[in-house]
């Protein structure tokens, strides 16, 4: 297994849209393994392919990550079908978004389907805190990012935030 560069924003690849999975492989299962040590490592509690600069829909969580127990789930070609109500999610962050949290307006129940890695169909209905995993990393397979949900004036702020790291890297 090998961790992976997680790609952070304004890297263009970040807006790419993924590509249905047609062919479950060997090649496929390695990078599913790599991206479960490299959200573990980040630490994080999901990632997108499209982080780690691959266009196979592919995403992972494990919202219980702070137990002691990890319990992995592994989403391929998921998609939304029903959304209900909203919510607003608390304090929502990203690893490919350094620096920044902030709440977002999400839907409160999603019903998402998808297959696991070995293919089999799944229907999974969620609800508040998994709602809203599902649907930032579901976003990021559509080349959206949670700063792409938040006010103007407070993206425009975060992208200035950034430009200024940026040059302080450079010199
Ligand atoms: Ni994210």
């Amino acid at each position: 297994m090998a961790f992976l560069d997680i790609l952070t924003y304004p890297d263009r690849f970040l807006k790419n849209t993924a590509k249905p999975i047609e062919r479950i492989d060997g090649s496929l299962q390695k990078i599913i393994d790599d991206m479960i040590e490299t959200m573990y490592k980040a630490p994080g509690i999901g990632l997108a392919s499209i982080q780690i600069g691959c266009d196979k829909s592919i995403i992972i969580y494990d919202i219980g990550h702070t137990e002691k127990q990890k319990s992995i789930q592994v989403l391929l070609n998921p998609v939304i079908i029903e959304t209900e109500g909203e919510t607003v999610s608390n304090n929502e962050g990203c690893l490919s978004v350094p620096d920044l949290r902030s709440d977002v307006k999400r839907a409160a129940s999603v019903i998402v389907e998808a297959l696991d890695r070995d293919g089999n169909p799944l229907k999974i209905e969620a609800h508040d805190h998994l709602a809203v995993v599902l649907q930032h990393e579901i976003d990021h397979l559509n080349g959206i990012l949670f700063i792409d949900r938040i006010s103007a004036l407070k993206r425009e702020l975060y992208k200035r935030h950034i430009r200024k790291q940026q040059k302080k890297n450079e010199t």
